[in-house]
């Protein structure tokens, strides 16, 4: 059937129409809001390449996840800066440490906050690589033993769920069996499973002061080149016990979301990170695009491209805007 039997502008005619066959929806049911966590007490300070996202100490973050839960938003995924960092980044796995005493008081307080913990050691080593040294190199097999003691804690403090982001091999598996071993069979891992080695994590390294002090991250995150590799990523993660899988960074890997959708039927999350949200917050703040409809254009292309997860510092702006157009 062509034209004119056929005219698919019939149902664009009028918004009834485009919203019964609209294909692609975003809620707040769907997105993870990052949150980063400080010591100290009455600190909330704005990030400066992240406009509108603060760094809280314990008793304002309290605050925050109130004030996100009272707007839809159900999850949060924790980022912590320590006291003091060393070689072995042991603030990460700290009885009290920092991301542990911010779980045990967002239990406390706002119980209906499902907290996601980031298990990586970076924001903690003196070095800021995401596993321990040996010499010059990063140790993958001693680093997972660290990994395992980070997630478990987290699980102890009350984390609803953890995420590893460091790319070693093999820490699936032994984060998984160190929470079973613990009886935190019920606590999933939402692995990041295809993580690349992005410049657009620049503002994120600004915001938890965990820049590599030497070399960069290139031996153990992915090449950007390659989209085959994320395939084998993934599979490995599913087979060691991933719960989830994600993709990060989303748009300019909305190919690699899409294909992970169709070779794996576990749920897919995408990271929409801090470069992403910086390049959109200063265009807009410079009146050269229009802020809010390009957030609510590449978070449906997040979505459409087959995540079903989206962790995002958008989701309380989105939040408002969804809210405005019900
Ligand atoms: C730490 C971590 C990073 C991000 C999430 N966890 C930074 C990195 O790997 O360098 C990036 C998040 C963002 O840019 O918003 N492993
Ligand atoms: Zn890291």
């Amino acid at each position: 059937m062509v034209f004119p039997e056929y005219r698919p502008r019939r149902m664009r005619q009028h918004e009834t129409f485009r919203a019964m066959i609209r294909e692609t929806r975003l809620s707040t049911e769907q997105m993870i809001y990052p949150l980063f966590v400080l010591p100290g007490k009455g600190i909330r300070e704005e990030v400066s390449s992240m406009p509108g996202v603060f760094r809280y100490s314990v008793d304002q973050l309290v605050k925050e996840a109130k004030d996100c839960l009272a707007m839809g938003i159900r999850s949060v995924i924790l980022f912590g800066l320590p006291e003091k960092k060393d070689g072995l980044g042991s603030g990460a796995y700290a009885k009290h440490g920092i991301v542990q005493r911010a779980v045990q008081e967002l239990k406390n307080k706002v119980p209906d906050m499902t907290i996601v913990t980031d298990v990586c050691l970076c924001e903690y080593t003196d070095h800021g690589h995401c596993g321990c040294l040996a010499g010059q190199e990063i140790d993958n097999d001693a680093t997972l033993e660290l990994l395992a003691k980070t997630a478990l804690s987290h699980a102890q403090a009350g984390a609803d769920m953890v995420a590893p982001s460091d790319m070693m091999d093999g820490r699936i598996s032994e984060i998984r069996t160190t929470l079973d071993e613990h009886s935190f069979h019920t606590v999933p891992i939402m692995s990041y499973a295809v993580k690349y080695a992005s410049a657009f994590y620049g503002p994120f390294r600004d915001a938890a002061e965990c820049s590599p002090q030497f070399g960069d991250r290139r031996s153990y995150q992915m090449d950007p080149a390659n989209s085959r590799e994320a395939l084998r990523e993934a599979t490995l993660d599913v087979d060691e016990g991933a719960d989830i899988l994600m993709v990060k960074p989303a748009l300019a890997y909305l190919d690699i979301i899409s294909r992970l959708r169709d070779e794996f039927d576990l749920p897919i999350a995408a990271y929409q990170v801090s470069g992403e949200y910086a390049m959109i917050k200063a265009a807009a703040e410079k009146g050269w695009i229009d802020g809010e409809r390009i957030m609510a254009e590449s978070l449906i292309a997040i979505r459409r491209a087959g995540a079903d997860i989206i962790l995002t510092y958008f989701a309380k702006d989105m939040a408002r805007l969804l809210a405005k157009t019900k």
